[in-house]
């Protein structure tokens, strides 16, 4: 690979490079951001905002990069040890957990940070409240997806398509890891051999079981935070009137819903795309709810909810990242609604929305941020708006 000359003679990264940079903030991926001396951004795993370290070059695409860490100059304060054998930022390291390295209360503030940046365009950088921990750092994944080949099981390695063999897996409740023990004694496993090039066997397991090669309904991934959640959700709907219509978008199995019923609402319409989940939902026999199945991403999907869209006074919102993909259509359909729970697993689309409603005249009461998957980047938002209709 040639050195070669950018404008004003700096010299472009070549792959292979190593260079020393400081790491300036970490990606929605949890990676470290480290600018070259030539201007390119690098995404670095297992780097920590604030550290000055040797990267070298591994990679390019379109105007970024992607380097490893060679030498540490500088560590942060906040690195601890990590408790599980298979974290690292190395390509056949489990990653599952890119932050595992960081101490808890450094990856809060930084979940903190992220929201807080979504949401300064919408000048709400301050709105949030202080995000809820997870009771339990370790011990709180009650659902895992895993891969295996017949010989190995484990996670997907960071940053590649290999299957990064574990042992054990502290963050895993006691019962998943169980399953994993139990599913560990069964290889080496001929059925659960490759049949294609980069197409593994999938292991589904929560709290109820384990599917080979079968999706198991969404559940909220961290128990304790749930139960937060739902107690969240009841506080916000006690004190409106019982006899407004709810309509609930992505609904799952009723973890929700069964909270809308409790709370003794009239009429409630429960709306979600995935069969298995309506039916658990539909099982449960809730006062009060009606089920809808329906793909809320398809074009026209706000028409086809129809009446239950025109009259609803409450909306209730759980999406998958993808937020709430055409929010204006939404909420000039809802014209009678007063009330918006939203829920949401990303701040991006969460912001994006949020501005659209917000423009619809709704205003931001409040927005409780919470912790689900400690070790990751990921964060939660309970967000609860209202307007005077
Ligand atoms: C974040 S989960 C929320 C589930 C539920 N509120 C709970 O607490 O378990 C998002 C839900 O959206 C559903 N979903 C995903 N894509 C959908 C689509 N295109 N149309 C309708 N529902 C969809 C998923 O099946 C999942 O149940």
């Amino acid at each position: 690979m040639f050195a070669f000359c950018g404008r004003g003679g700096i010299e472009m990264p070549r792959l292979g490079e190593v260079f020393t940079g400081r790491v300036r903030d970490v990606s929605s991926a949890g990676a470290g951001i480290v600018e070259h001396p030539g201007g390119r951004v690098f995404f670095v795993s297992g780097v920590w905002v604030g550290e000055e370290a040797r990267f070298r070059i591994t990679g390019f695409r379109n105007r970024f990069g992607y380097a490893r860490l060679e030498e540490l100059l500088a560590p942060a304060q906040e690195r601890v040890t990590p408790r599980c054998a298979h974290h690292g930022p190395g390509p056949s390291d489990c990653g599952g957990c890119p932050w595992q390295f960081v101490d808890y209360g450094a990856q809060l503030a930084a979940k903190e940070n992220r929201l807080k940046a979504a949401l300064s365009p919408l000048g709400l950088a301050d709105k949030p409240l202080p995000i809820w921990p997870s009771p339990r750092p370790y011990g709180y994944r009650n659902r895992a997806q895993l891969k295996t080949d017949g010989e190995r099981i484990g996670y997907v390695a960071a940053g590649s398509r290999r299957i990064a063999p574990v042992e054990d897996c502290p963050i895993l409740t006691d019962r998943n890891r169980t399953h994993l023990r139990e599913l560990l004694e069964q290889l080496p496993n001929s059925r659960w051999r490759q049949r294609k090039r980069g197409r593994w066997t999938t292991v589904d397991m929560d709290e109820e079981g384990v599917s080979i090669d079968r999706r198991r309904p969404f559940r909220q991934g961290n128990s304790d935070q749930n139960l937060r959640m739902r107690d969240w959700l009841k506080a916000r709907l006690a004190p409106l009137d019982r006899r407004l219509p709810v309509l609930e978008l992505f609904a799952g199995s009723g973890n929700f819903t069964e909270v809308i019923a409790d709370t003794g609402f009239e009429h409630i319409v429960a709306v979600e795309g995935v069969g298995e989940a309506i039916d658990r939902l539909r099982a449960r026999g809730l006062p009060g709810v009606e089920t809808w199945r329906q793909d809320l991403f398809a074009d026209g999907a706000w028409r086809r909810l129809g009446r239950n869209l025109e009259e609803v006074g409450i909306l209730v919102a759980d999406p998958p990242r993808r937020g709430i993909e055409n929010a204006r259509g939404l909420a000039t359909a809802a014209r009678k609604c007063r009330d918006l729970v939203y829920v949401s697993c990303d701040p991006a689309t969460f912001a994006r929305d949020l501005g659209v409603f917000l423009e619809a005249g709704y205003s931001a009461l409040e927005i409780q941020p919470l912790d689900q998957f400690p070790h990751t980047p990921h964060v939660e938002m309970l967000a609860h708006l209202h307007r005077d209709v």
